[in-house]
């Protein structure tokens, strides 16, 4: 579905439910928008009559001569910033979509806390497409539910002006929203589906019609050439891990960049099996894994002047007769040696390989994305990412994407005296603490191990790769976070 983009008014659109904002107000919305809404005093009347009031994310659907009018609450005015704009337009598409209409029209709001009109209309677009996404590959959906579906979406820009820069908005933003539908579709499949070498395919795939150059090394290869941590993890599956290099290099780069993804496609703990409680949800400890694909397909799309390797691990974590134990000891890709004291701190160990491949890339930025410990969730809950990092400019850097994309950040240290919790009696590192304590922390401190002399940042994205809740723009299930946010970092990167 494409996006069209007007100057204008809603109104002035010949078809398809016309949506406004409000503002929140006590009993009915302190004001409309756009401020030709507010001035409709028609329009007005028709809505307070409907027991509205703007709370966020509040709806009423409206007749209005032969037209449908949908208003959609922003909540109060001192709260209002760039995110409401992105659940403004989820929720009018969804809204929409479930009263069987298939065309909807959004004015990009001009309200100064929003900014921009071209960063309003990235949002809208964004917020629209995302809202919109349903995971239904796998299930017989009633003719009546398939039938309602969105074709068309205007967004409306009230100066003429302002055209040009809100369809390169909206462009960007259908890139975008197409690379975080791939990245939750990934996630989303199951792990009798999205295997390793499920990955491995789609690496490929992505990579064909882009011109990237996509290496996969298999198991019996990562075995000769020594990458311990994978084949450690890996040897306990019946599926082969895959190595996925997907490597977008432009003629004129100016700076480089490395992605690590965790791709863990089932994370049972393997020997240190995990309770069966929720099991299931950890098919998504492939998140990781994914959002690199995304990005690397997005930055490629977008043309981004800069070169953009993905490095994946891919493998299942299960235990078996060939599994690793307690108690070993991996050699790892640097040469370094692990004792594996909690198999299920797995993820870490895929990355330690990851991690010292990007080396010879000798990129200016290196980023993990993992979903790496239950102790994020704890720390953070579902509203934040877990940066790790010791450079400053970094950090600085990441925090500002997070906060335009709303795909949030919040700093852990890794101060070195949380190093003495990993040191082992018979290995370099051992590749858990037994002491209970930092558990997100030390998982940090152990990456940072393998990425000596890399400026290298960890995102910990265990808590927010999947929500359970229902959100505007996040559909329950796959979120595909760290896409909006690695984008956003690398097109400010100067
Ligand atoms: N994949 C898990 C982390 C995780 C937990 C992600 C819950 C998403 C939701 C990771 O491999 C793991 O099992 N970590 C252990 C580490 C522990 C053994 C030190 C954990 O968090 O319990
Ligand atoms: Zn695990
Ligand atoms: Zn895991």
């Amino acid at each position: 579905m494409r996006i069209t983009v007007r100057s204008g008014r809603v109104d002035q659109v010949r078809e398809g439910v016309q949506v406004y904002a409000a503002l929140e107000g006590e009993r009915r919305p302190e004001r409309l928008l756009p401020s030709y809404a507010a001035r409709d005093r028609a329009l007005s009347r028709l809505i307070a009559g409907s027991g509205f009031r703007g709370a966020p994310n509040e709806t009423a659907f409206l007749p209005r001569g032969n037209r449908w009018v949908l208003v959609v609450g922003l909540g109060k005015a001192k709260d209002l910033a760039l995110d409401k704009a992105r659940q403004f337009a989820a929720t009018a598409a969804r809204t929409v979509r479930a009263r069987a209409h298939r065309s909807l029209i959004l004015p990009v709001l001009r309200e100064p806390p929003f900014g921009s009109p071209e960063r309003v209309a990235q949002a809208l677009a964004e917020g629209a497409l995302l809202g919109l996404y349903r995971y239904s590959k796998l299930k017989e959906v009633p003719k009546h539910e398939r039938d309602r579906r969105i074709d068309a979406i205007t967004l409306v820009v009230e100066r003429a002006g302002d055209f040009a820069a809100a369809r390169r908005a909206v462009d960007k933003a259908e890139v975008v929203a197409e690379a975080v539908s791939l990245v939750r579709d990934l996630i989303n499949g199951p792990s009798n589906i999205v295997t390793p070498t499920y990955l491995a395919d789609q690496a490929r795939a992505i990579a064909k019609p882009l011109r990237l150059k996509c290496t996969v090394i298999p198991f019996a290869r990562l075995k000769r050439m020594g990458f311990g941590g994978i084949v450690g993890v890996a040897q306990g599956s019946a599926h082969p891990a895959q190595f996925i290099i997907l490597d977008y290099r432009p003629a004129r780069a100016k700076h480089s960049f490395a992605l690590c993804g965790k791709g863990i496609t089932f994370d049972s703990g393997g020997i240190s099996l995990k309770p069966s409680l929720k099991m299931e949800e950890m098919k998504y400890d492939m998140s990781g894994a994914a959002a690199v694909f995304g990005i690397v397909k997005a930055a490629a799309m977008l043309k981004l002047p800069v070169r953009v390797v993905g490095i994946v691990a891919a493998t299942e974590n299960l235990p078996s007769g060939t599994a690793q134990k307690p108690g070993d000891v991996l050699k790892t890709l640097s040469g370094k040696t692990v004792e594996v004291i909690n198999t299920d701190a797995e993820g870490r160990l895929v990355l330690s390989d990851c991690l010292h491949y990007a080396k010879r890339y000798k990129p200016d930025c290196v980023v993990d994305l993992a979903t790496l410990t239950g102790a994020c969730r704890v720390a953070l809950g579902a509203e934040a990412i877990g940066l790790m990092t010791k450079d400053e400019r970094l950090a600085a850097r990441i925090n500002q994407a997070g906060k335009i994309t709303h795909e949030r950040v919040w700093r852990l240290p890794l101060w070195d005296e949380y190093a003495e919790l990993l040191k082992s009696d018979i290995a370099d590192i051992k590749n858990v603490t037994d002491t209970g304590q930092a558990g997100t922390i030390t998982a940090g401190k152990f990456l940072e191990t393998f990425a000596e002399g890399l400026p290298w940042a960890h995102l910990d994205i265990a808590s927010t790769a999947w929500t359970d809740k229902d959100k505007p723009y996040v559909p329950k299930g796959a979120v595909g976070v760290g896409v909006r946010l690695l984008i956003e970092l690398m097109e400010r990167w100067k």
